[in-house]
């Protein structure tokens, strides 16, 4: 059984630095996902230890941080049946080399650290991550933006 569902996902700065940002939402929007709300956002280091405090006794956090803060990202919500593990599918693996061909991270990604996308893991943190950029007010559900019929 499918529901329709919200999912978080940020392009990180080492894939808006080589251009790589209309392309990627291209794929997104192509792959049937509405995206109902967009920032850029330039993260203090207080806010990506924040965002990423569930890694923060892994070795790669520092430089995890360090990357994460070295540009602006874009956040955006992504809304579609089964979002959350839809979404990670066109993602593809944490380590580019290892993602199928055709993946978000397959074909923008650099390496495990600088590999472009990032996407909720759990509808827990799919619910903490939408929060920690967007209120409920600036989340606009895409069929609301046409005129509606009379
Ligand atoms: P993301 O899906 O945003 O979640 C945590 C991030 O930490 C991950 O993508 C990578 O950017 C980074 N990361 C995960 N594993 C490693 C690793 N082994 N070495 C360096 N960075 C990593």
């Amino acid at each position: 059984m499918t529901r329709r569902e919200r999912t978080l996902s940020l392009i990180k700065p080492d894939a808006i630095a080589a251009g790589h940002t209309g392309k990627i939402l291209d794929h997104i929007t192509s792959a049937g996902f509405q995206i109902i709300g967009l920032r850029m956002v330039f993260l203090s280091r207080t806010q990506a230890e924040a965002f990423y405090y569930m890694h923060r006794e892994r070795p790669f956090f520092p430089s995890l941080i360090e990357f994460m803060t070295s540009g602006p990202v874009i956040a955006f919500v992504l809304e579609k049946e089964n979002a959350i593990q839809a979404y990670r599918d066109l993602m593809g693996a944490t380590d580019p080399a290892k993602a199928a061909p055709g993946t978000l991270r397959a074909l923008f990604g650099q390496n495990v650290e600088k590999n472009a996308v990032h996407g909720s893991d759990s509808p827990e943190n799919a619910r903490r991550e939408i929060a920690f950029f967007f209120s409920e007010a600036e989340l606009i559900p895409v069929q609301s933006t046409f005129p509606q019929p009379v």
